[in-house]
Protein backbone atom coordinates (compact mmCIF):
# COMPACT_ATOMS: atom_id res chain seq x y z
CA UNK A 1 0.00 0.00 0.00
CA UNK A 2 3.01 2.19 0.27
CA UNK A 3 5.88 2.39 -1.76
CA UNK A 4 9.04 4.63 -0.78
CA UNK A 5 11.45 5.56 -4.25
CA UNK A 6 14.30 7.11 -3.29
CA UNK A 7 16.21 7.75 -6.18
CA UNK A 8 15.48 11.45 -6.64
CA UNK A 9 17.89 12.34 -3.57
CA UNK A 10 20.31 9.39 -2.78
CA UNK A 11 21.91 6.24 -4.35
CA UNK A 12 20.97 2.80 -3.15
CA UNK A 13 24.05 2.20 -1.77
CA UNK A 14 24.20 4.89 1.04
CA UNK A 15 20.64 3.86 1.87
CA UNK A 16 21.98 -0.01 2.16
CA UNK A 17 24.95 1.12 4.12
CA UNK A 18 22.96 1.27 7.04
CA UNK A 19 21.47 -2.13 7.83
CA UNK A 20 23.46 -3.58 10.01
CA UNK A 21 22.27 -0.30 12.31
CA UNK A 22 18.71 -0.33 11.35
CA UNK A 23 19.08 -3.91 12.35
CA UNK A 24 20.24 -3.29 15.68
CA UNK A 25 17.85 -0.35 16.19
CA UNK A 26 15.12 -2.78 14.61
CA UNK A 27 15.82 -5.24 17.79
CA UNK A 28 15.85 -2.99 20.17
CA UNK A 29 12.41 -1.61 19.54
CA UNK A 30 10.42 -5.11 19.53
CA UNK A 31 12.34 -6.28 22.65
CA UNK A 32 11.42 -3.32 24.17
CA UNK A 33 14.47 -1.80 25.11
CA UNK A 34 14.50 1.42 23.76
CA UNK A 35 14.88 4.65 25.11
CA UNK A 36 10.99 4.98 25.95
CA UNK A 37 10.09 1.65 24.96
CA UNK A 38 7.16 1.66 27.88
CA UNK A 39 5.40 3.74 25.18
CA UNK A 40 5.38 1.40 22.51
CA UNK A 41 2.09 -0.19 22.77
CA UNK A 42 1.21 0.70 19.14
CA UNK A 43 3.88 -1.63 17.84
CA UNK A 44 1.98 -4.37 18.10
CA UNK A 45 -1.33 -2.70 18.77
CA UNK A 46 -3.28 -4.38 16.09
CA UNK A 47 -2.90 -7.76 18.13
CA UNK A 48 -2.99 -6.23 21.18
CA UNK A 49 -6.00 -4.16 21.40
CA UNK A 50 -9.37 -4.56 23.56
CA UNK A 51 -11.93 -6.31 21.01
CA UNK A 52 -14.90 -5.43 23.30
CA UNK A 53 -14.09 -1.83 23.48
CA UNK A 54 -13.65 -1.85 20.08
CA UNK A 55 -17.28 -3.27 19.37
CA UNK A 56 -18.48 -0.83 21.79
CA UNK A 57 -16.67 1.79 19.90
CA UNK A 58 -18.88 0.70 16.74
CA UNK A 59 -21.71 0.79 18.63
CA UNK A 60 -21.39 3.70 20.44
CA UNK A 61 -20.99 5.70 17.19
CA UNK A 62 -24.08 4.54 15.73
CA UNK A 63 -25.48 5.73 18.89
CA UNK A 64 -24.10 9.25 18.51
CA UNK A 65 -24.96 9.71 14.90
CA UNK A 66 -28.41 8.42 15.21
CA UNK A 67 -28.77 11.03 18.54
CA UNK A 68 -27.29 14.37 17.15
CA UNK A 69 -27.08 17.09 14.50
CA UNK A 70 -23.39 17.78 15.63
CA UNK A 71 -20.80 16.25 17.76
CA UNK A 72 -18.00 18.66 19.09
CA UNK A 73 -14.64 16.72 19.10
CA UNK A 74 -12.57 18.21 22.38
CA UNK A 75 -9.13 17.62 22.41
CA UNK A 76 -5.49 19.22 21.34
CA UNK A 77 -2.28 17.92 19.88
CA UNK A 78 -2.43 13.65 19.60
CA UNK A 79 -5.81 14.14 21.24
CA UNK A 80 -7.27 15.90 18.11
CA UNK A 81 -5.24 16.01 14.93
CA UNK A 82 -5.14 12.28 14.06
CA UNK A 83 -9.24 12.14 14.09
CA UNK A 84 -9.42 15.13 12.18
CA UNK A 85 -6.72 13.73 9.70
CA UNK A 86 -8.72 10.74 8.94
CA UNK A 87 -11.79 12.77 8.67
CA UNK A 88 -10.61 14.95 6.23
CA UNK A 89 -8.59 12.23 4.34
CA UNK A 90 -12.03 9.62 4.08
CA UNK A 91 -14.87 11.98 4.01
CA UNK A 92 -13.79 15.24 2.08
CA UNK A 93 -13.13 18.69 2.96
CA UNK A 94 -17.17 19.86 1.92
CA UNK A 95 -19.05 19.00 5.16
CA UNK A 96 -19.68 15.69 4.05
CA UNK A 97 -20.20 13.91 7.56
CA UNK A 98 -23.45 13.16 8.91
CA UNK A 99 -23.92 14.55 11.84
CA UNK A 100 -21.28 17.43 11.90
CA UNK A 101 -18.09 17.24 13.47
CA UNK A 102 -16.77 20.28 14.89
CA UNK A 103 -13.38 20.20 16.72
CA UNK A 104 -12.92 22.52 20.21
CA UNK A 105 -10.40 22.07 22.60
CA UNK A 106 -7.35 22.87 20.55
CA UNK A 107 -7.29 26.86 21.08
CA UNK A 108 -8.02 29.35 23.69
CA UNK A 109 -9.61 31.59 20.96
CA UNK A 110 -12.52 33.63 22.40
CA UNK A 111 -13.77 33.99 18.97
CA UNK A 112 -13.81 30.30 17.99
CA UNK A 113 -15.26 29.29 21.16
CA UNK A 114 -18.21 31.93 20.81
CA UNK A 115 -18.39 31.15 16.95
CA UNK A 116 -18.77 27.47 17.94
CA UNK A 117 -21.01 27.54 21.04
CA UNK A 118 -23.38 30.38 18.98
CA UNK A 119 -23.69 27.59 16.10
CA UNK A 120 -24.73 24.60 18.14
CA UNK A 121 -28.03 26.35 19.27
CA UNK A 122 -31.00 24.91 18.57
CA UNK A 123 -29.08 21.75 17.55
CA UNK A 124 -29.15 18.56 18.85
CA UNK A 125 -25.22 18.13 19.75
CA UNK A 126 -23.08 15.36 21.36
CA UNK A 127 -19.55 15.70 22.94
CA UNK A 128 -16.47 13.51 22.81
CA UNK A 129 -13.79 14.86 24.73
CA UNK A 130 -10.76 13.44 24.91
CA UNK A 131 -7.68 13.51 27.07
CA UNK A 132 -5.57 11.25 27.91
CA UNK A 133 -3.95 13.44 30.84
CA UNK A 134 -7.38 14.88 31.67
CA UNK A 135 -5.72 18.20 32.02
CA UNK A 136 -4.69 19.42 29.36
CA UNK A 137 -5.66 23.62 29.64
CA UNK A 138 -7.29 24.17 26.26
CA UNK A 139 -9.08 21.08 26.30
CA UNK A 140 -10.38 21.39 29.74
CA UNK A 141 -11.55 25.25 29.43
CA UNK A 142 -13.48 24.29 26.29
CA UNK A 143 -15.00 21.31 28.05
CA UNK A 144 -16.31 22.85 30.84
CA UNK A 145 -17.83 25.24 28.76
CA UNK A 146 -19.35 22.87 26.65
CA UNK A 147 -20.63 20.85 30.03
CA UNK A 148 -21.96 24.03 31.42
CA UNK A 149 -24.23 24.29 27.95
CA UNK A 150 -24.81 20.36 27.37
CA UNK A 151 -26.26 20.52 31.42
CA UNK A 152 -28.37 24.25 30.84
CA UNK A 153 -29.92 22.73 27.58
CA UNK A 154 -30.30 18.94 28.71
CA UNK A 155 -30.48 18.52 32.06
CA UNK A 156 -29.98 15.44 33.29
CA UNK A 157 -30.35 14.01 30.33
CA UNK A 158 -26.88 15.74 29.28
CA UNK A 159 -25.00 13.08 30.53
CA UNK A 160 -27.14 10.12 27.75
CA UNK A 161 -24.85 12.96 25.35
CA UNK A 162 -21.13 13.28 26.93
CA UNK A 163 -18.36 10.34 25.74
CA UNK A 164 -15.28 10.43 27.37
CA UNK A 165 -11.98 9.49 26.33
CA UNK A 166 -9.17 9.07 28.63
CA UNK A 167 -6.89 7.20 31.04
CA UNK A 168 -8.20 4.09 32.52
CA UNK A 169 -6.98 4.79 36.06
CA UNK A 170 -6.02 8.57 36.17
CA UNK A 171 -6.96 11.84 35.68
CA UNK A 172 -9.07 14.90 36.41
CA UNK A 173 -11.54 13.66 33.42
CA UNK A 174 -11.93 9.60 34.66
CA UNK A 175 -12.84 11.55 37.63
CA UNK A 176 -15.53 14.01 36.43
CA UNK A 177 -16.57 11.20 33.97
CA UNK A 178 -17.36 8.65 36.82
CA UNK A 179 -19.47 11.15 38.92
CA UNK A 180 -21.56 12.19 36.09
CA UNK A 181 -21.70 8.54 34.94
CA UNK A 182 -20.58 9.71 31.04
CA UNK A 183 -19.89 6.60 29.38
CA UNK A 184 -15.75 6.00 28.79
CA UNK A 185 -13.17 5.02 26.37
CA UNK A 186 -9.71 4.55 27.08
CA UNK A 187 -6.32 5.70 25.77
CA UNK A 188 -3.91 2.56 26.41
CA UNK A 189 -0.83 3.77 29.27
CA UNK A 190 1.72 2.45 26.86
CA UNK A 191 0.37 4.32 24.21
CA UNK A 192 1.54 8.55 23.95
CA UNK A 193 -1.21 11.11 22.13
CA UNK A 194 1.17 11.10 18.71
CA UNK A 195 0.46 7.42 17.84
CA UNK A 196 -2.95 7.20 19.37
CA UNK A 197 -5.09 7.82 16.54
CA UNK A 198 -5.65 3.64 16.07
CA UNK A 199 -7.13 3.99 19.58
CA UNK A 200 -10.42 5.22 20.51
CA UNK A 201 -8.84 8.77 20.69
CA UNK A 202 -8.88 8.26 16.55
CA UNK A 203 -11.52 5.20 16.11
CA UNK A 204 -14.69 7.14 18.42
CA UNK A 205 -14.82 10.12 16.02
CA UNK A 206 -13.98 8.01 12.86
CA UNK A 207 -17.22 5.68 14.13
CA UNK A 208 -19.77 8.76 14.66
CA UNK A 209 -19.28 9.61 10.84
CA UNK A 210 -19.67 6.26 9.71
CA UNK A 211 -16.31 5.18 8.90
CA UNK A 212 -15.45 1.54 8.79
CA UNK A 213 -13.40 1.29 11.54
CA UNK A 214 -12.40 -2.56 11.18
CA UNK A 215 -10.91 -1.53 7.74
CA UNK A 216 -8.75 0.74 9.74
CA UNK A 217 -7.46 -2.43 11.53
CA UNK A 218 -7.16 -4.39 8.39
CA UNK A 219 -4.87 -1.66 6.81
CA UNK A 220 -3.07 -1.33 10.21
CA UNK A 221 -2.47 -5.35 10.09
CA UNK A 222 -1.09 -5.53 6.43
CA UNK A 223 1.25 -2.40 7.80
CA UNK A 224 2.37 -4.42 10.42
CA UNK A 225 3.08 -7.64 8.58
CA UNK A 226 4.80 -5.66 5.60
CA UNK A 227 6.94 -4.19 7.65
CA UNK A 228 8.18 -7.57 10.22
CA UNK A 229 11.35 -7.26 8.41
CA UNK A 230 14.19 -4.76 9.13
CA UNK A 231 15.52 -5.46 5.35
CA UNK A 232 16.13 -1.78 3.69
CA UNK A 233 14.90 -3.39 0.82
CA UNK A 234 12.01 -4.39 1.87
CA UNK A 235 10.60 -2.46 4.69
CA UNK A 236 9.45 0.87 3.17
CA UNK A 237 9.42 2.45 6.54
CA UNK A 238 12.50 1.95 7.50
CA UNK A 239 14.08 3.10 3.88
CA UNK A 240 11.97 6.42 4.72
CA UNK A 241 13.48 7.36 8.20
CA UNK A 242 17.45 6.05 6.54
CA UNK A 243 17.02 8.59 3.47
CA UNK A 244 15.36 11.18 6.27
CA UNK A 245 18.58 10.78 8.11
CA UNK A 246 21.41 10.83 5.56
CA UNK A 247 19.79 14.29 3.98
CA UNK A 248 19.84 15.86 7.46
CA UNK A 249 23.53 14.49 7.82
CA UNK A 250 24.47 16.44 4.39
CA UNK A 251 22.85 19.65 6.18
CA UNK A 252 18.91 19.89 4.79
CA UNK A 253 17.76 20.51 8.14
CA UNK A 254 13.78 21.04 7.08
CA UNK A 255 11.44 18.48 5.92
CA UNK A 256 8.67 19.69 3.59
CA UNK A 257 5.86 17.42 3.35
CA UNK A 258 4.03 17.70 -0.03
CA UNK A 259 1.00 16.82 -1.05
CA UNK A 260 -1.16 16.92 -3.99
CA UNK A 261 -4.92 16.18 -2.47
CA UNK A 262 -6.19 19.01 -0.04
CA UNK A 263 -8.07 16.06 1.96
CA UNK A 264 -4.64 15.57 2.93
CA UNK A 265 -3.99 19.00 4.67
CA UNK A 266 -4.56 17.70 7.84
CA UNK A 267 -2.54 14.86 7.19
CA UNK A 268 0.59 17.11 7.00
CA UNK A 269 -0.84 18.60 10.38
CA UNK A 270 -0.79 15.43 12.19
CA UNK A 271 2.35 14.23 10.29
CA UNK A 272 4.08 17.13 11.40
CA UNK A 273 3.14 17.19 15.17
CA UNK A 274 4.01 13.49 14.87
CA UNK A 275 7.99 14.12 13.45
CA UNK A 276 8.52 17.65 15.62
CA UNK A 277 7.58 16.19 18.94
CA UNK A 278 9.47 12.85 18.64
CA UNK A 279 12.51 14.46 17.06
CA UNK A 280 12.94 18.03 18.13
CA UNK A 281 14.89 17.58 21.45
CA UNK A 282 18.04 17.90 22.57
CA UNK A 283 19.47 20.59 20.07
CA UNK A 284 18.32 18.16 17.16
CA UNK A 285 16.10 16.87 14.48
CA UNK A 286 14.74 18.06 11.46
CA UNK A 287 12.09 21.08 11.41
CA UNK A 288 9.02 19.55 9.62
CA UNK A 289 6.89 21.55 7.64
CA UNK A 290 4.33 20.99 4.76
CA UNK A 291 3.09 22.22 1.01
CA UNK A 292 -0.29 21.36 -0.52
CA UNK A 293 0.89 21.40 -4.10
CA UNK A 294 -0.41 22.58 -6.92
CA UNK A 295 -1.84 25.14 -4.73
CA UNK A 296 1.43 26.09 -2.88
CA UNK A 297 3.51 25.94 -5.78
CA UNK A 298 2.24 30.10 -6.46
CA UNK A 299 3.43 30.57 -2.59
CA UNK A 300 6.37 28.57 -1.10
CA UNK A 301 7.23 27.45 -4.69
CA UNK A 302 9.84 29.94 -5.47
CA UNK A 303 11.93 29.24 -2.23
CA UNK A 304 12.09 25.03 -2.80
CA UNK A 305 13.31 25.97 -6.19
CA UNK A 306 15.58 28.78 -6.02
CA UNK A 307 15.55 29.84 -1.78
CA UNK A 308 18.68 28.55 0.13
CA UNK A 309 19.61 25.23 0.24
CA UNK A 310 18.17 23.92 3.55
CA UNK A 311 15.52 21.68 2.76
CA UNK A 312 14.37 18.51 1.17
CA UNK A 313 11.05 17.03 -0.51
CA UNK A 314 8.61 13.82 1.19
CA UNK A 315 6.41 13.89 -1.69
CA UNK A 316 3.01 11.96 -0.36
CA UNK A 317 0.85 10.87 -3.45
CA UNK A 318 -1.94 9.50 -3.95
CA UNK A 319 -2.39 6.98 -6.29
CA UNK A 320 -5.73 4.72 -7.82
CA UNK A 321 -8.06 7.72 -6.89
CA UNK A 322 -11.58 7.07 -7.69
CA UNK A 323 -13.00 10.30 -8.50
CA UNK A 324 -12.20 12.13 -12.13
CA UNK A 325 -13.42 15.29 -13.37
CA UNK A 326 -12.84 15.32 -17.67
CA UNK A 327 -11.85 19.15 -19.39
CA UNK A 328 -15.06 19.90 -21.45
CA UNK A 329 -14.18 20.78 -25.32
CA UNK A 330 -15.67 24.32 -26.71
CA UNK A 331 -15.78 25.14 -30.10
CA UNK A 332 -15.46 29.02 -29.15
CA UNK A 333 -11.90 28.18 -27.13
CA UNK A 334 -11.92 31.83 -26.09
CA UNK A 335 -9.55 30.83 -23.04
CA UNK A 336 -7.16 28.69 -25.23
CA UNK A 337 -7.67 25.44 -23.26
CA UNK A 338 -8.72 22.91 -25.83
CA UNK A 339 -5.24 21.45 -25.60
CA UNK A 340 -6.67 20.10 -22.82
CA UNK A 341 -10.55 19.13 -23.59
CA UNK A 342 -11.37 15.84 -22.73
CA UNK A 343 -8.00 14.95 -20.76
CA UNK A 344 -9.16 14.44 -16.99
CA UNK A 345 -8.22 16.43 -13.90
CA UNK A 346 -6.51 13.65 -12.37
CA UNK A 347 -4.25 12.87 -15.04
CA UNK A 348 -3.63 17.39 -15.02
CA UNK A 349 -2.30 16.92 -11.71
CA UNK A 350 0.45 14.29 -11.92
CA UNK A 351 1.50 16.16 -14.60
CA UNK A 352 1.77 18.99 -12.48
CA UNK A 353 3.56 16.02 -9.91
CA UNK A 354 6.34 14.89 -12.12
CA UNK A 355 7.28 18.35 -14.09
CA UNK A 356 7.41 20.00 -10.37
CA UNK A 357 9.47 16.70 -9.19
CA UNK A 358 11.55 17.32 -12.07
CA UNK A 359 12.11 21.04 -11.65
CA UNK A 360 12.79 20.43 -7.80
CA UNK A 361 15.83 17.84 -9.09
CA UNK A 362 16.84 20.53 -11.47
CA UNK A 363 17.01 22.86 -8.66
CA UNK A 364 19.04 20.61 -6.62
CA UNK A 365 16.32 19.77 -4.15
CA UNK A 366 16.04 16.35 -3.10
CA UNK A 367 12.66 14.52 -2.84
CA UNK A 368 11.97 11.31 -1.37
CA UNK A 369 8.54 10.02 -2.95
CA UNK A 370 6.31 7.99 -0.89
CA UNK A 371 3.61 6.52 -2.53
CA UNK A 372 0.22 5.54 -0.64
CA UNK A 373 -2.37 3.53 -2.56
CA UNK A 374 -5.94 4.98 -2.16
CA UNK A 375 -7.67 7.64 -0.18
CA UNK A 376 -9.53 4.55 1.66
CA UNK A 377 -9.98 3.58 5.70
CA UNK A 378 -7.66 0.79 4.79
CA UNK A 379 -4.97 3.27 3.35
CA UNK A 380 -5.38 5.22 6.42
CA UNK A 381 -4.86 2.55 8.92
CA UNK A 382 -1.46 1.68 6.99
CA UNK A 383 -0.26 5.05 6.28
CA UNK A 384 -0.35 6.20 10.29
CA UNK A 385 1.42 2.68 11.17
CA UNK A 386 4.55 3.69 8.04
CA UNK A 387 4.92 6.86 9.91
CA UNK A 388 4.66 5.55 13.28
CA UNK A 389 7.46 3.26 12.47
CA UNK A 390 9.22 5.77 10.63
CA UNK A 391 9.12 8.16 12.82
CA UNK A 392 10.63 5.54 15.90
CA UNK A 393 13.42 4.42 13.89
CA UNK A 394 14.69 7.96 12.57
CA UNK A 395 14.76 9.37 16.48
CA UNK A 396 16.77 6.13 17.40
CA UNK A 397 18.95 6.53 14.40
CA UNK A 398 19.06 10.18 15.91
CA UNK A 399 19.55 9.28 19.38
CA UNK A 400 16.89 10.64 20.85
CA UNK A 401 13.78 8.95 22.73
CA UNK A 402 10.83 9.34 20.23
CA UNK A 403 8.30 9.05 22.39
CA UNK A 404 8.68 12.55 25.06
CA UNK A 405 8.15 15.88 24.72
CA UNK A 406 10.22 17.81 27.80
CA UNK A 407 9.85 20.89 25.63
CA UNK A 408 6.16 21.43 25.59
CA UNK A 409 5.88 21.64 29.83
CA UNK A 410 8.01 24.96 29.60
CA UNK A 411 5.69 27.06 27.72
CA UNK A 412 2.82 25.41 30.55
CA UNK A 413 4.97 26.33 33.31
CA UNK A 414 4.70 30.05 31.85
CA UNK A 415 1.69 30.01 30.97
CA UNK A 416 0.07 28.38 34.38
CA UNK A 417 2.43 31.71 36.26
CA UNK A 418 0.68 34.20 34.30
CA UNK A 419 -2.97 32.80 35.13
CA UNK A 420 -2.09 32.26 38.57
CA UNK A 421 -2.61 28.91 39.06
CA UNK A 422 -2.04 27.37 42.68
CA UNK A 423 1.56 25.73 42.31
CA UNK A 424 2.77 28.29 40.01
CA UNK A 425 2.99 31.61 41.33
O1 LIG B 1 1.55 13.85 21.68
C1 LIG B 1 1.32 14.24 22.80
O2 LIG B 1 1.60 13.58 23.80
C2 LIG B 1 0.64 15.59 23.04
O3 LIG B 1 0.50 16.31 21.85
C3 LIG B 1 -0.75 15.37 23.65
O4 LIG B 1 -1.50 14.55 22.80
C4 LIG B 1 -1.49 16.69 23.86
O5 LIG B 1 -0.73 17.54 24.66
C5 LIG B 1 -2.85 16.43 24.54
O6 LIG B 1 -2.68 15.75 25.74
P1 LIG B 1 -3.88 15.08 26.50
O7 LIG B 1 -4.44 13.98 25.67
O8 LIG B 1 -3.29 14.60 27.77
O9 LIG B 1 -4.92 16.16 26.74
Amino acid sequence: MIKVDTSHALLKEEILSYQEEVNRIHHMMFQRKGEGNEFTGWLDWVHAYDKEEFDRIIMCGKKIASMCDVCIVCGVGGSYLGAKAALEMLKGNYGTTDPEIIFMGHTFSATYTKQVLEYIKGKSVCINVISKSGSTTETAVAFRLLQKYMEDTYGDSAKDRIFVTTDKTSGKMREIALQKQYEMFYIPENIGGRYSVITPVGLLPMAIVGIDINKVMNGLHAAYEDMKSSSLVDNQAYRYAVARHILQKQGYDVEVLVTYEPCMKMVEEWWKQLFAESEGKEGKGIFPCSASFSTDLHSVGQFIQEGKKVLFETILYVTGLEDDVEIPYLEANMDDLNYLAQKNLSWINKMSFEGTLQAHEEGEVPNIVVELQGLQAESFGYMCYFFFRACAMSCYLLGVNPFNQPGVEVYKRNMFHLLGKPGYQ
